[in-house]
């Protein structure tokens, strides 16, 4: 009997054209809400079926599941219950790697569009009141010379400390916060002696930006919370690039209206795709709709490592890249 996926949502090619070489392919037009997504899981009609972030795997569906595996198109999978998942013997799988380079893009835009305050600048250029130029006119802040602090130092969080690095900026890191975890100089590699570890309370105030890059987790939910926030410098900026929930949003907006920090570059939301109420009002913040790795390239590249991640669970093998390979032990 071919192989059977469920995909709930068209992603970009080669991915389905993967798929349909081997078996039948249903593809959701809608987003599925939780009750009909759990019913598709459970119907026993599919092997594998591919997700995306906005998806939520939990325990209730993979107990009823009737599945082989997971194929999460995405890095993250903190939408997926990996320890239900295993339980239940479903492999999940994620696509690693590819959107790396496009994700730490996202971060340095946002650090250099919060500095150099760009949808304000933008929004007045469009809403005709740009006279001319003035020299008190929108003047921001430098990144060269200041600092950057990554909250993590894994694949996205040392290809922002490159480009960071090429703007002039001093780059400080936790690698595991808020716990402490001495990384080794073999670790460091490259960046030995170009940037600095630091403890969780000294990335916090040492900050000029501080750039999230760990999973999200029971241990990283609302890492940076009022009292974090309470102890920044006054002009430091939150950069989140990795999951909305890392960031206590309530709190974020309360420090942004009152001080004590500076402004905000964000591509995730703790209630996605809502907003924090006030957020969207604060001219200190850059919000994009989550695009880290929106480029066609890295899309396609996704699309094809979670087709082949789908493919070969469905044949029962381990898929190239799991998250839980004992799954089916
Ligand atoms: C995107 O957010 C991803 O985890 O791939």
């Amino acid at each position: 009997m071919s192989a059977r996926f469920l995909v709930t949502a068209p992603i970009p090619s080669p991915g389905l054209d993967l798929l349909r070489c081997a078996g039948e392919v249903t593809v959701l037009q809608d987003q599925p809400d939780s009750a009909f997504l759990r019913h598709l899981c459970a119907s026993g009609n599919f092997d594998v079926v591919l997700t995306h972030t906005r998806d939520v795997i939990d325990a209730p569906l993979l107990e009823q599941a009737q599945l082989r595996g997971v194929a999460n198109n995405a890095v993250g999978f903190n939408n997926v219950d990996i320890a239900a998942a295993t339980a239940n013997n479903t492999m999940v799988a994620n696509t690693p790697g590819v959107l790396t380079a496009a994700t730490a893009d996202i971060a340095m835009l946002l650090i250099l569009g919060t500095a150099r305050r760009v949808v304000e600048a933008d929004t007045m250029v469009r809403e005709g009141r740009f006279h001319g130029w003035e020299p008190g006119l929108m003047l921001g802040s430098d990144v060269s010379g200041r600092v950057l602090g990554l909250a993590g130092f894994g694949r996205i969080a040392r290809a922002t400390a490159h480009r960071a690095l090429a703007f002039g900026m001093d780059v400080i890191f936790t690698p595991r916060p808020p716990v402490h975890r001495e990384v080794s100089l073999t670790e460091l590699g490259e960046f030995a002696g170009k940037v600095k570890q630091v403890r969780w309370n000294e990335l916090v105030e040492h900050s000029d930006f501080l750039s999230l890059h760990v999973p999200l987790t029971d241990g990283t939910r609302h890492l940076v919370n009022a009292s974090v926030l309470s102890r920044m410098k006054s002009e430091a900026v939150v950069i989140n690039t990795a999951r909305g929930p890392i960031v206590d949003e309530a709190a974020l907006v309360q420090a942004l209206k009152n001080g004590p920090i500076g402004g905000a570059g964000l591509d995730v939301y703790e209630h996605e795709p809502a907003l924090a109420p006030g957020l969207a009002e604060l001219p200190n913040t850059v919000l994009l709709p989550h695009i880290g790795s929106a480029t066609v390239r890295v899309r396609g590249e996704m699309a094809r490592l979670s087709a082949l991640n789908a493919l070969a669970m469905a044949r029962g093998e381990l898929p190239p890249h799991p998250v839980n390979p004992g799954a089916w032990d």
